[in-house]
Order: structure tokens, then C-alpha cells, then sequence
């Protein structure tokens, strides 16, 4: 069976939209209720994903416990590695089904989309080689022990993931749980779970065993619940927002397994004035406006020195209004957003911008019949925006740009500083010195100078300092967070064996 080209299982009418069951035990399992999913340019549903609840999740949870105990924790690294990157392969593959759905399901841009299934590929690409120079440690204690570490899966790792980037979250964080041995059970989000159920299939198709990869599409608070407070679960993923991060945490409190929460940021520019405008501004645009600013590290307020301020607000200006703006499918530079509740939240915070800053260029919905259906919110500029203010503290999770001058490094670093997050940052100065001053000030989990996200790269650690989560995602690092260590001390002194040498020798 090819799970790929065929997303229905269940009998309905050749009317009838796509329904996506979940993938549990290698299976496609129908659920008695469907989450309607909707198409952001066109605000009306295109397809149906399976309502799981807590019977579902526990099928997945003990296929996936089946599955380690009795396949994977067997299969050695190396081969779990070929697997991945055939996994990559089929990703390749499938690029032009999986980008299309992307875009459908979530309303980005479809060359966004594209590169979304590339670095979904680097993923299972990247573990699939990296696990097999997963080692430990040789200890030297005393003379007379010889101890070294283990790095072991946990078992079965749940992943709650959010609907920003569905197939790249989903490949970031299985590949380095299934490469380091675990087996998955996956909980994607309930605004666009398709590519997940995508992947899933498409891995199964490549050869990954049965139980080994399980999703479970449903809501937050029933599907995503019961997954966080399985007791067959033995590490949780969450990525979202800190609401639902903080209870999933709470949910791992009474299991007592470790959690990795990624929960987003609000991360700044700071722009000293010897920056190369040719290079920050695109790039800072690009930051704020790349799936229309639905992103956790989108670089969302802009701190910027006094002397160069009119003058990069009014590039930025410009080159915000010409942005196009359109279905995803069309490829513009910015689609809608996910849903009508995200964007009344985001022109909650445009309202808030228009009281009490300057608005300097957008502030709503783009006018014109185009945008009548779908979530649309024109990229905003926000000027004068003071510390303090919820469009400079909170995440808007928008193409909203907040703006707050300054005039010393100090007051950059403090006004960087003045938030809950610390996720990421981008330095845009030519002087050496201040960019590792400024490297080392800032309590973020990366920061990027005369750059911005560093086009991605699967290869390089992200995590979050403060109230942007814990744990690690990416890199190598991503192994060591999906293994827990286990040591072992042999004593070495000899002559104490009660077997002979001489017979042990024989034969
Ligand atoms: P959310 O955090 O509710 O959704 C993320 C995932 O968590 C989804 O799969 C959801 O079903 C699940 N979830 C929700 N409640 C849960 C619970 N009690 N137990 C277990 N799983 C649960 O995000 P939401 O409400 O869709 O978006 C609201 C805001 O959150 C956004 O405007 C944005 O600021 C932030 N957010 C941040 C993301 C990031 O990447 N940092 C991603 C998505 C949202
Ligand atoms: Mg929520």
C-alpha cells in the first residue's frame, strides 16, 4: 500500500473533500469526528483531518512502545541513519505534492513552502549521518575503574507541534528522535496538521518500520493533552505558544520526563550606525514578513540608533509597500494569515500601535476585493514604539515591525534586555569589536551579525534563553537532547576472575 497519493480512507463521495485519517501502527486510522481544514486565502475548508482524542493516542503511544522494544531499539545506528536519508530522499521526492499542501494548509507562499520541504529533507539527511558519531565519554576516576557513558534513547518521545511550519517543525524534531533511536508519536497542530500526516505516510512508504512514526491530529486540549500526560511517554517536545507550553509542562511535572519547550521570542535588530543598509534592509524585511511574520524568531522589533533612524524607516517603509500581497499559490511575498482568530488578534495589536505609536506604513487589512476572502494584514510599520508597550514585550506572531530608537550601546543592550524572551537577535554594525561585544551581552539563544537566521541552517544549534523555552533543537546538540546518558564503571583490578584463563583460552 502506498500511503502517499492517497490521503482517504474512508468511503466518502467523489464531492467530498480529502479526509486525512491519523497514522497509527503503520496504519491509517478513520476517527468518528473530522476538524474541518481551512484554506487561509480563501477562508472556507478544503479538507478534513481526524479528530483524535484519548483513545487514539493511546493506540499510538503503545505502537510506539511495541515498536521500540521489539524493532528499533534493535536496529543499529547506521541503519537507522540509511533509513533517514531515504526518508530525505522521498521528501525530494514528493516536494511538489508536500509544498502544494503546505501552502494550502497554512497560506505561505509557495516558494516558502518549497524550501520548507529542502530543509525538511536536510533534517533526516543531517541525523541520518550525524547518529552514527553519536559516542560518549571515556572517564578516568581511579586507577582501579574504568567508566564511560552511554547515550541511550529515552523510548517513546511524544511531539506537540505548532501550524507556522508544520512539515518543518515535524522533520526537526522526529529526525533527531528517530535517528538517536526513539520511536514518535506526533501531535500536530489543529490549524494545519496535512504535511505532518504527509510525512508520516511518506516515511512509511521509504521503509520505516511500522509503530516506529505515529501522528495523531486533534485538538489541543484533547489530543495534545493526552499525549502530554501519557504515562507511556517518556520525553516531550512542544513548540507553541507559552500558554501551551507551561501546561504541557505541568502535564510532565506529574510523569516526571523532560520536556524541550521552543516558545517563541521577540527578538530584535539592533542597528548601529555604521550597518550596510544594502544588506539589512532586505534581510530585515525578509525577517518580519517571511510567512507573513508567523514565525518564532521573526525579528520583530527593530533597535535602532538615532542617527540612522529616519533613514531606515524610510527604506523599510518602502519596502514594505512594495510587497506584494496575495494567495500562496500565486507565490507574493506575503500570504494571509492562518486563521480569522489569529488575524483579530494581530489587528488587536495594530489598533493598540495606532493609539499609542506612529504608524508609519500599513496598520490593517489590504483594501480591494482580492482580499475579502482570506486572512490578509498588511505589513506594518509601528514607529516610536516605548519599552514597555505590549506591541514591544508581546510576540504579535504578525508582519508587525516595532520601532524604538536609541543613542548608546548601553541603552540598546538594556532595551534589547526589556522583555520575557530571549530567542533571537541580529547585530548589524561593521565593527568588529562591537559585534562580539554585543554577541556576548545579549542573553538569547542565537544571535546573528550582518545576517538574520543564517539562512536556516539545520546544522546550527536554536533554543531559547528566558521565557523562550528550554532545551536545544538542531545541530548535533539535537542528539544529546533526545538521549539520555547512562554510565558505566568497571572495576579493573585483575587476577579476581574465578575462571581459568588456560580453559578460556582452549579451542
Ligand atoms: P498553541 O500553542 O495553542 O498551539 C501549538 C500546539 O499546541 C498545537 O498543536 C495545539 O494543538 C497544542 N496545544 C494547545 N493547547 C494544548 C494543551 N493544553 N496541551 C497540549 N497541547 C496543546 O498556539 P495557538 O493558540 O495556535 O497560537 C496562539 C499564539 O501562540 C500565536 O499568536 C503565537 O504568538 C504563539 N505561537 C507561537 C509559535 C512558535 O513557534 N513559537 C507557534 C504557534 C503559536
Ligand atoms: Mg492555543
Amino acid at each position: 500500500m502506498s500511503f502517499v497519493n492517497v490521503p482517504a480512507n474512508v468511503p466518502v463521495n467523489p464531492q467530498a473533500p480529502p479526509h486525512y485519517a491519523a497514522v497509527i501502527a503503520g496504519k491509517r486510522v478513520p476517527t468518528a469526528e473530522w476538524i474541518d481544514i481551512v484554506d487561509p486565502a480563501l477562508g472556507r475548508p478544503f479538507a478534513r483531518a481526524a479528530r483524535c482524542g484519548t483513545a487514539e493516542t493511546d493506540e499510538a503511544v503503545a505502537a510506539a512502545r511495541d515498536a521500540y522494544e521489539h524493532t528499533w531499539r534493535h536496529t543499529a545506528p547506521a541503519e537507522r541513519g540509511r533509513l533517514c536519508r531515504r526518508v530525505a530522499d522521498a521528501l525530494r521526492a514528493e516536494a511538489e505534492l508536500l509544498a502544494q499542501t503546505e501552502t494550502r494548509d497554512t497560506g505561505k507562499p509557495l516558494g516558502q513552502s518549497r524550501t520548507d520541504v529542502d530543509v525538511a529533507a536536510r533534517y533526516f539527511e543531517f541525523y541520518g549521518g550525524a547518529v552514527e558519531a553519536l559516542a560518549g565519554e571515556t572517564l578516568i576516576s581511579r586507577p582501579d575503574l574504568l567508566a564511560f557513558t552511554l547515550r541511550e534513547p529515552y523510548g517513546v518521545c511524544g511531539h506537540i507541534i505548532p501550524w507556522n511550519y508544520p512539515l518543518q517543525v515535524a522533520a526537526r524534531t522526529l529526525a533527531p528522535a528517530l535517528a538517536a533511536g526513539n520511536c514518535c508519536v506526533l501531535k500536530p497542530a489543529e490549524d494545519a496538521p496535512l504535511t505532518p500526516l504527509l510525512l508520516a505516510g511518506i516515511a512509511l512508504d521509504a521503509g520505516l518500520p511500522p509503530g516506529v512514526l505515529n501522528v495523531v491530529p486533534g485538538y489541543g486540549p484533547e489530543a495534545g493533552a493526552a499525549l502530554a500526560a501519557h504515562p507511556g511517554v517518556d520525553h516531550l517536545a512542544f513548540t507553541g505558544s507559552r500558554e501551551a507550553g507551561a501546561s504541557v509542562m505541568a502535564a510532565a511535572a506529574r510523569t516526571i520526563v523532560p520536556v524541550t519547550l521552543e516558545l517563541g521570542g521577540k527578538s530584535p535588530h539592533i542597528v548601529l550606525p555604521d550597518y550596510d543598509p544594502k544588506r539589512a534592509v532586505p534581510l530585515i524585511v525578509e525577517s518580519i514578513t517571511e510567512h507573513a511574520g508567523q514565525n518564532c524568531s521573526a525579528g520583530s522589533r527593530l533597535l535602532v540608533h538615532a542617527r540612522v533612524h529616519d533613514e531606515l524607516v524610510a527604506a523599510l517603509a518602502a519596502a514594505f509597500r512594495a510587497l506584494r500581497i496575495g494567495p500562496g499559490l500565486t507565490d507574493p511575498d506575503l500570504g494571509p494569515l492562518i486563521s480569522a482568530a489569529q488575524r483579530e488578534r494581530v489587528l488587536g495589536y495594530l489598533r493598540l500601535g495606532a493609539r499609542d505609536c506612529v504608524t508609519v506604513t500599513g496598520g490593517g487589512v489590504p483594501a480591494g476585493p482580492a482580499y475579502e476572502e482570506g486572512f490578509y494584514v498588511q505589513p506594518t510599520l509601528l514607529d516610536r514604539v516605548d519599552a514597555g508597550h505590549p506591541v514591544f514585550t508581546e510576540e504579535i506572531f504578525g508582519p508587525v515591525l516595532a520601532v524604538t530608537p536609541f543613542s548608546s550601546l548601553e541603552e540598546a543592550v538594556r532595551l534589547a534586555e526589556a522583555t520575557s524572551y530571549g530567542l533571537a537577535a541580529g547585530v548589524w554594525t561593521r565593527d568588529v569589536g562591537t559585534a562580539h561585544w554585543l554577541a556576548r551581552q545579549l542573553r538569547t539563544g542565537q544571535v546573528f551579525v550582518n545576517n538574520y537566521s543564517a539562512a536556516g541552517g539545520v546544522e546550527l544549534p536554536f533554543g531559547g534563553c528566558k521565557r523562550s523555552g528550554i532545551g536545544v533543537e538542531k545541530g548535533f546538540e539535537a542528539l544529546r537532547e533526545y538521549t539520555r546518558c547512562k554510565t558505566v564503571a568497571i572495576h579493573t583490578r585483575p587476577g579476581e576472575s574465578t575462571v581459568s584463563y588456560e580453559e578460556g583460552c582452549e579451542g
